[in-house]
């Protein structure tokens, strides 16, 4: 067990602002294969050029991945070589699959634009598209849309550079008992996934699984917090020959049964999604997301892989998430809106350990205080222009 593992984080210096243009130049984090979510379902939005020059560039966070097309976002990422996926929402799916001109006319107005200057990585069809909750309402479209948007990257040339993927809610492949072994993709998307894995296969694109490790804690009563947060020290889950001591790893393997048994056994796996609310539900707090972030990108640092991938972690993984989002559909319950983890007072103080401890790069910067997103983005708005006057 890492020493580091329960470090507390020092606390915040407001003096230590001053740090920031230096801290700049540090090269990227170890755990160089995380990145973060940015989402736009917030009534008032930090301004894209403040989120990147005054919370992205300043960590060396390398890769974001955009819920939509946003072109303020876009633009003010343009030259900085972040990393950048971008999401096609639900309601896109049915017209880009029924129509190549419209998937050619989305190439073009939302990711051609910008391919000169924007390092673009993947391009995300769907938002959970298959989530047990939508039923079949959009899945005759996911695979004709994917099919679509490649086509028309191949014909802007532009297929080469980026790729095609699909997230995947965690209810497509868990089993009630959550035991990797007895994970398979659900009976009603079993079709729909076999043309998804022969697609995301002949095109080289990996699986991304979106996890929401909150939800899974809220419904399975017998898995400990401990399990969830990293934490636990004894009775690991007991899965025939392997034995898991977190939800992440149990998860990543439960989607290796689940290609497995599919026939894709070799599929690569980005995790688009992983995070912890801050507000809104009871074990939702801003304490428990950090023990949450903290063990995640520890985790991640170690490169441990998992007990059916050893060695061989997700090839990215996607913090949830930078901003809070008080638009955000509450159906799970109201801490939906509240999984902020970026705020620049931590910020700092996760420098300060990164300079410590490299694993805690991207971990430091988990959490927030702030209860609403007003006060939240007004907050980081306002040390955001202290950091550009320093
Ligand atoms: C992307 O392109 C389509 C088609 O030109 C356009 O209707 C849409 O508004 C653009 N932006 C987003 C965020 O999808
Ligand atoms: C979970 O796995 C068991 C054993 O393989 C199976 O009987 C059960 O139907 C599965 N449950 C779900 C929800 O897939
Ligand atoms: C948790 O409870 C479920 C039934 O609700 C059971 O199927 C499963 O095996 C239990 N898991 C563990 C790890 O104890
Ligand atoms: C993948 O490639 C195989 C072989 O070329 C082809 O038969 C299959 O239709 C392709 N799958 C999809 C979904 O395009
Ligand atoms: C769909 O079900 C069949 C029959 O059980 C199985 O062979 C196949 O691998 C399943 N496909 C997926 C994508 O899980
Ligand atoms: C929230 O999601 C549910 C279930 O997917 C859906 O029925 C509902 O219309 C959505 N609400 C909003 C405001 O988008």
């Amino acid at each position: 067990m890492p020493s580091n593992r329960r470090r507390p984080l020092p606390p915040f210096a407001p003096g230590l602002l001053l740090l920031l243009p230096f801290l700049a130049v540090a090269p990227p984090p170890a755990a160089s294969a995380v990145g973060v979510n940015w989402g736009f379902a917030s009534s008032h939005p930090l301004p894209a050029a403040q989120v990147v020059q005054g919370l992205l560039l300043p960590n060396s966070v390398p890769r974001v991945r955009l819920a939509a097309a946003s072109s303020d976002a876009l633009s003010a990422l343009a030259g900085t070589g972040v990393a950048v996926t971008v999401g096609v929402p639900d309601a896109l799916l049915r017209p880009l699959a029924s129509s190549t001109k419209a998937a050619a006319a989305w190439v073009h107005d939302n990711i051609t634009r910008y391919a000169s200057s924007v390092r673009f990585e993947y391009i995300a069809v769907g938002d959970e598209p298959f989530l047990l909750s939508h039923g079949q309402h959009f899945q005759p479209f996911v695979v004709p849309a994917a099919a679509n948007i490649k086509k028309a990257l191949t014909a802007a040339k532009l297929s080469t550079k980026i790729k095609v993927v699909v997230p995947c809610s965690a209810d497509t492949y868990q089993n009630a008992s959550m035991l990797p072994s007895k994970a398979s993709f659900r009976p009603d998307v079993n079709k729909t996934m076999g043309e998804l894995l022969s697609f995301l296969s002949n095109n080289s694109s990996p699986f991304m699984v979106e996890l929401d490790p909150f939800l899974s804690f809220q419904r399975h009563k017998n898995l400990s917090l401990d399990y969830y947060l990293f934490q636990l020290m004894s009775h690991p889950v007991k899965d025939g020959q392997n034995k898991y001591d977190n939800y992440f790893d149990a998860s990543i393997d439960a989607v290796v049964t689940a290609l497995t048994n599919a026939g894709f056994s070799d599929m690569d796996i980005i995790v688009g999604r992983a995070g912890w609310p801050t507000d809104g539900a009871v074990n939702a707090t801003p304490a428990i997301a950090q023990s949450f972030m903290i063990g995640l990108v520890n985790h991640l640092a170690k490169k441990s892989g998992t007990p059916l991938r050893p060695k061989v972690p997700p090839v990215e993984t996607y913090l949830f998430s930078l901003l809070d989002e008080d638009q955000r559909n509450t159906t799970n319950g109201g801490y939906e809106r509240h999984h902020v983890f970026l705020q620049l007072a931590l910020m700092v103080t996760a420098l300060l350990c990164h300079l410590v401890a490299p694993a805690l790069a991207l971990a430091g910067l988990a959490m927030c205080h702030m209860r609403s997103t007003t006060t939240t983005n007004s907050m980081i708005r306002v040390k955001t222009a202290a950091t550009s006057m320093a």
